[in-house]
């Protein structure tokens, strides 16, 4: 049994489906290749200390069986990591402490998907520390457990992303769907609006809309799911300029739902107008980041374009691994 192992997850863009997809629609999201990174080290005893200094938590400590506990974590910066290490100690069984420390490739302030890639490794690199073999879905079954323990309503689609990495078709309806999909050269960009969102508020938002106009939107949510449709097909057939016009019009429906700002609009039309195949914000609203498709011949001006108006141009590429060993040693 290793005594030391350094895992690594990926962050995530939402491709297309937000929303849609916490009300039982499938989305399209792609793994990213900014990359958290965890460090977990056998310590003997029966405590934890977590070390996650993006999150604010410094040398964070208490006794495994606090961890979490009443569904309380002793740090905010801690919860997810609290949160995983009950589910493991109750589903699989802790055999003893550990020392955890992260560092991430991005920030947590981008809404990359940091929670889910935490949870990811967090269960993943738990399982490795006690040669236990977990199969991916099993993973995902965990995480899921720990996220909504921590947050309620999590559609999971970050989550799947940080474990099976690739590009996906996600949908967590009554018989839940991962279907990986080869999306080779997706002529991805993306940028960061400078506005940090805050999730929980925004899927709030479309929850009071769909209470006021439950007819309307759940029409956006079918248009949102045909867009996914057809988007898979033309992720397949790595058809770039069909993409793009689907994500304009995804772009259009979340509009529609609520949770578009000017910020986020002024970006999506800025890369339109510089020639993108099409751009859409990306994730929850209200701010985080928007993505665009663009061909070789228009990336340059597409970037910046995207920075003239006011984005921070995130250099990461589609379609990464998800979690993996990246080292361990053993005593
Ligand atoms: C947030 O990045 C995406 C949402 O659909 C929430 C979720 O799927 O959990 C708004």
């Amino acid at each position: 049994m290793p005594s030391m192992i350094h895992v690594s997850a990926p962050g995530k863009l939402m491709l297309l489906g937000e929303h849609a997809v916490v009300h039982g629609r499938p989305c399209l999201v792609t793994a990213v290749d900014s990359r958290l990174h965890m460090t977990l080290t056998r310590s003997g005893d029966d405590r934890f200390t977590l070390d996650a200094p993006d999150v604010g938590a410094h040398g964070v400590t208490g006794r495994l069986a606090d961890a979490f506990r009443d569904g309380r974590a002793l740090t905010h910066g801690t919860r997810f990591i609290e949160s995983a290490l009950r589910v493991f100690a109750e589903q699989i069984g802790l055999e003893g402490g550990v020392a955890i420390a992260t560092r991430s490739d991005f920030s947590s302030q981008l809404g990359l998907g940091s929670s889910s890639a935490t949870v990811a490794c967090a269960l993943f690199g738990l399982a490795r520390l006690q040669d236990v073999e977990l199969a991916p879905q099993r993973l995902f079954d965990l995480g899921l457990e720990t996220i909504r323990r921590v947050q309620g309503t999590a559609s999971g689609f970050d989550l799947a992303a940080a474990i099976f990495g690739g590009t996906l078709v996600y949908e967590n309806a009554a018989s839940r769907r991962i279907e990986p999909l080869g999306a080779p050269g997706l002529p991805l960009i993306a940028a960061y609006s400078g506005i940090k969102a805050d999730t929980a508020t925004y899927v709030q938002r479309v929850n009071a809309r769909l209470a006021a106009h439950p007819a309307a939107m759940e029409h956006i949510f079918e248009a949102m799911r045909a867009l996914v449709i057809a988007g898979r097909d033309a992720l397949i057939q790595c058809d770039w300029a069909r993409l793009g016009e689907l994500l304009d019009m995804g772009h259009g429906l979340v509009h529609a739902l609520g949770v578009d700002i000017p910020q986020t609009a002024a970006l999506v039309f800025a890369a339109r107008a510089a020639g993108a195949f099409g751009a859409k914000l990306s994730g929850a609203g209200g701010g985080d980041c928007v993505i665009a498709l663009a061909g070789e011949d228009r990336r340059a001006e597409v970037e910046r374009a995207l920075e003239a108006a006011g984005g921070t141009l995130l250099r990461v590429a589609p379609n990464a691994p998800g979690v993996r060993v990246e080292t361990e040693s053993t005593p």
